[in-house]
């Protein structure tokens, strides 16, 4: 007969010990709205522990012996949806608008390098398409303008003298070791026209993998957005459909992070559902063709 097993209560007091502490941790707040999906990662991890209260978890928790649990706790929290090309109107601003600006000004300074950071990457659909997009536009601007020399052989994806740094960082140990694995199902590949399919993946069995040369460009860290200092001199900045997990105050620290983060001039793409309205004066919006951006103000301080 199979025995029933009765979980464990999680008390008032005990749950907003819980939440605060996740909160500290990596900024993600769990409101009414989420606290059922904050509740039920709990009762599933105090299994894995095997612990008999919610209080003794947390004191595991903020125990020097806890920090393993702590970050899986964390990982099992994350939301990971993420999929290649997402949002297209915003990706094509991104190459044809923003990069075509950057691209010709640091030219003009003869400044070829370029570092963009996803932050939040998920399983590295992001930070590879926009590598494809930045390699797609450089290889193009030098069909326009011929380089003075001959390309090496084999042709780099990133044509000299660019230099293409791709930070991509998550808090989840997991999904960074899937996006620096680089294997993709079909069906993950559906937003990825065949073209491109043929130009930055090989196919293994029945997935498709990134081909070597693009996935040496994105460079795959662990980074807490909640705690941990921050990449400088950053040209573009996505941090999309992450910030929807925090609260007003944590999303306005961060901004003002990201503000710091980017060269002067620099542009910050946030998701779909996400807007820096009222939450900033530093940065000018940009929108076009249904895709927006946000462009790193310098009057501000
Ligand atoms: C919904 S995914 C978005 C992925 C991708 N940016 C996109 O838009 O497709 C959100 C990601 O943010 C990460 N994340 C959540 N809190 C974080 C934090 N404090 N620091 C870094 N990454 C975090 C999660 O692990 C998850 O992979």
């Amino acid at each position: 007969m199979a025995t029933l097993t009765v979980p464990i209560e999680l008390t008032e007091p005990e749950l907003k010990l819980l939440q605060t502490l996740v909160y500290q941790e990596c900024g993600m707040f769990f409101d009414e709205r989420r606290s059922h999906f904050l509740k039920d990662r709990l009762q599933r991890r105090l299994k894995v522990c095997q612990l008999d209260s919610f209080y003794a978890y947390y004191r595991l928790l903020t125990s020097r012996e806890g920090k393993t649990e702590l970050a899986q706790l964390l990982e099992n929290l994350t939301v990971n949806e993420t999929s290649f090309f997402r949002n297209r109107p915003q990706l094509d601003l991104l190459q044809k608008t923003v990069l075509e600006e950057i691209l010709k000004r640091k030219q003009e300074r003869r400044d070829f390098h370029l570092r963009i950071w996803s932050a939040g990457c998920s399983s590295g659909q992001e930070p590879y398409s926009v590598a494809m997009l930045v390699a797609d536009a450089l290889a193009y601007y030098y069909l326009r303008n011929p380089l003075p020399f001959d390309m090496p052989v084999p042709k780099p994806i990133i044509p000299p003298p660019w230099k293409l740094e791709m930070v991509a960082s998550d808090i989840s140990y997991a999904i960074l070791r899937v996006g620096q694995q680089g294997l993709y199902t079909e069906q993950q590949m559906e937003p990825v026209d065949y073209t491109t399919r043929l130009r930055y993946f090989e196919k293994v069995g029945d997935k498709y993998t990134v081909k070597q040369q693009l996935r040496d460009l994105v460079q795959f860290d662990f980074h807490n957005l909640k705690t941990e200092f921050l990449p400088r001199r950053t040209d573009i900045i996505l941090c999309r459909n992450v910030m929807i997990y925090f609260d007003e105050a944590e999303q306005k620290r961060l901004i003002d992070k990201f503000w710091n983060c980017l060269n002067p001039g620099g542009y910050l793409f946030v998701g779909h559902a996400e807007s820096l309205f009222g939450l900033t004066q530093k940065f000018r919006m940009i929108h076009e063709n249904n895709g927006t951006a946000y462009q790193r103000l310098e009057a501000a301080t």
